[in-house]
C-alpha cells in the first residue's frame, strides 16, 4: 500500500526540533534498555533509543549508581534520551539539568510506570491521578532545560478517570514536545490488550507528535499501529528483546518489502555484540544480566531449554559466551 505526501512528512518525525532518522523506537524498559542494549537497537535503525527510568531525586543529587544509567556514546546515540521518575517539580527539573549536562538530547518523564512500588509512593502512573501536579512537573521541566522535553504515560489511572485527552492539551500548553501513550490503563499493569484507538484519538487532539506503544509485536503491527493511528512513530519494547533487527524489518515493511529473516550467523553476531558490550560496561557482574539475554537471543530454537540451564549454572561471563558458541555451532 502507499503513502501519500502528508502521511509521508509524518513518517520523519521530529520533537521539538530534533529530526528521528526512523519512526520505530526502542522503548524505555528498566533494567534492560542499558547502553549495550540500546548502542545494539541504533545499529538496526532504530530512530531513537531512551535510557531506563532514573530516579529524579538521585540524579539530582548527582547519586553514583543513577548517573552510571547515563552511560553512553554521545557520536552514537544522537539524540541521547533521558527518562526521569519523580513528583516534585524542583528535583525532576534539576535532574533534567544533570542530565542535559550529562549530554541528555531530550528529556523524556515517566507517567505510566505501573509497578506497585513506584505508583504507591506517588510516582509514574500515580501521576495520572493529579494533572495539576503532573502539568506543573511538565512546566518546571520544560523552563529548566533547553533540549525538548517528552511525557510518555497511559490512557487514564482506571477506567472512568479523567484521560490523557485532557492530560495531554495541558502538557501541550507547557510546552512539552511530544507524548508516547501506552494505551492501557495505569491499574491495568501489562494485562490486557494495549487500545491503539486512544493513540489516534490522541493524536486527533493535540498538535504535537504523539508516539504509540503497546503489544507492538511484529514489523507488521509495528506499521499498521503508525498507519492507522496517525502517530508520528511507534515504540517496540519487549518484542525487541533479543530480536534488534526488527528494527531493521520495521522499515522494510514500511517500503512495502518482505521483512528480512536474520541468519544463524546474524543472529549469533548480535548476541555476542549485546554480551561483550555488556562485559564492558559492567565487568564481571556482566554473568548475571547475561543469564537473560543470551536466553533471548535463543529462545526460537530448538533445545533452548537446555542451554538456559547451561548458562544458569555458569557465573563467569566468558564461560557463558563458550556456550553460546558451542550452541550456535550445533544448531
Ligand atoms: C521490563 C519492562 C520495563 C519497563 N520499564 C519502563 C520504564 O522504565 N519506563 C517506561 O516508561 N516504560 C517502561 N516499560 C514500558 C515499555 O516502555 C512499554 O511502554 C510497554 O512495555 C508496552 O510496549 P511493548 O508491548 O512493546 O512492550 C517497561 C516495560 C517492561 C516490560
Amino acid at each position: 500500500m502507499s503513502w501519500s505526501s502528508a502521511e509521508l512528512k509524518r513518517l520523519v518525525p521530529t520533537i521539538g526540533g530534533v529530526t528521528l532518522n526512523s519512526p520505530f523506537i526502542l522503548a524505555p524498559m528498566a533494567g534492560l534498555t542499558n547502553w549495550p542494549f540500546r548502542r545494539l537497537a541504533l545499529s538496526y535503525g532504530a530512530g531513537l533509543t531512551v535510557s531506563e527510568m532514573a530516579s529524579a531525586v538521585a540524579l539530582a543529587h548527582n547519586g553514583a549508581k543513577t548517573l552510571d544509567l547515563l552511560k553512553t556514546d554521545p557520536l552514537i546515540e544522537k539524540p541521547f534520551c533521558v527518562q526521569l521518575f519523580g513528583k516534585c517539580p524542583d528535583s525532576m527539573a534539576r535532574a533534567a539539568q544533570v542530565a542535559a549536562a550529562h549530554g541528555a538530547g531530550i528529556i523524556d518523564l515517566n507517567y505510566g510506570c505501573p509497578a506497585r512500588k513506584v505508583v504507591s509512593s506517588g510516582h509514574g502512573a500515580a501521576l495520572l491521578t493529579d494533572f495539576d501536579l503532573a502539568t506543573a512537573i511538565a512546566a518546571k521541566v520544560v523552563a529548566a532545560v533547553k533540549v525538548p522535553v517528552t511525557v510518555k504515560t497511559r490512557i487514564a489511572f482506571s477506567q472512568g478517570q479523567p484521560t490523557v485527552l485532557d492530560l495531554g492539551l495541558r502538557l501541550e500548553a507547557v510546552g512539552v514536545a511530544a507524548i508516547v501513550l501506552h494505551g492501557r490503563y495505569g491499574k491495568q499493569g501489562f494485562l490486557g490488550q494495549a487500545d491503539w484507538e486512544w493513540v489516534k484519538r490522541l493524536a486527533d487532539q493535540v498538535k504535537i507528535p504523539v508516539i504509540g506503544s503497546g503489544d507492538v509485536t511484529t514489523p507488521e503491527k509495528a506499521v499498521e499501529l503508525l498507519r492507522t493511528s496517525q502517530a508520528a512513530a511507534v515504540m517496540i519494547g519487549r518484542a525487541a528483546r533479543g530480536r534488534p533487527w526488527l528494527f531493521r524489518q520495521c522499515l522494510e515493511v514500511l517500503a512495502g518489502l518482505e521483512p528480512s529473516v536474520p541468519t544463524l550467523n546474524e543472529r549469533l553476531a548480535a548476541a555476542l555484540n549485546h554480551a561483550n558490550w555488556l562485559i564492558e560496561l559492567k565487568g564481571p557482574k556482566a554473568a548475571f544480566p547475561l543469564r537473560t539475554v543470551l536466553t533471548w537471543y535463543v529462545r526460537e530454537m530448538p533445545k533452548a531449554a537446555a542451554f538456559r540451564e547451561a548458562i544458569n549454572h555458569e557465573s563467569r561471563a566468558d564461560k557463558q559466551l563458550e556456550i553460546l558458541g558451542q550452541f550456535f555451532a550445533a544448531a
